[in-house]
């Protein structure tokens, strides 16, 4: 069983829109309310971090349930100025725009597994995934 959305994040409301696909998805697979929402939080943050850093990209949440083993994967894609020093980008406070830097750090706290891809003027990758805990 799996389902797969695919919301180009172009505009602000296109971050709501990530944001409550993750939530519903999340849901359906029997993540708990919290689970739902902290999943939720993630999608906003490397949604907004699109919009912010790199003007436009797209996120692909993807679900599956295999021998009870339920997850979903959230892949964040852009061509935009990519992350010079992923690192760097990962501390806490670490922020080019004046923001708090605490987006990334934060995102993969919430998160089992999480990878960033990015190659400096090629677009940044963030991949990340979290399972259903019992
Ligand atoms: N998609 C992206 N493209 C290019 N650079 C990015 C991208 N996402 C994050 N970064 C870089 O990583 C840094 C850290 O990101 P993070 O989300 O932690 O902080 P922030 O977005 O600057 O502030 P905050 O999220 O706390 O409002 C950013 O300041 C930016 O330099
Ligand atoms: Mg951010």
């Amino acid at each position: 069983m799996g389902d797969e959305v695919r919301v180009p994040i172009v505009y602000d409301t296109d971050i709501v829109a990530a944001r409550s696909e993750g939530r519903r998805m999340a849901l359906e697979l029997g993540f708990s309310r919290t689970d739902a929402t902290l999943l939720a939080t993630a999608i906003s943050e490397v949604a907004r971090n699109i919009l912010i850093h790199a003007r436009e990209g797209i996120i692909t949440i993807s679900s599956s349930l295999n021998d009870e083993i339920a997850e979903i994967v959230v892949v964040a894609t852009d061509e935009g100025p990519g992350i010079q020093d992923v690192e760097m980008a990962l501390r806490d406070g670490y922020s080019s725009s004046g923001g708090l830097g605490l987006g990334l750090p934060g995102v993969r706290r919430l998160m089992d597994e999480f990878r960033i891809n990015s190659e400096d003027g090629k677009g940044t990758e963030v991949s990340m995934t979290m399972w259903r805990r019992q």
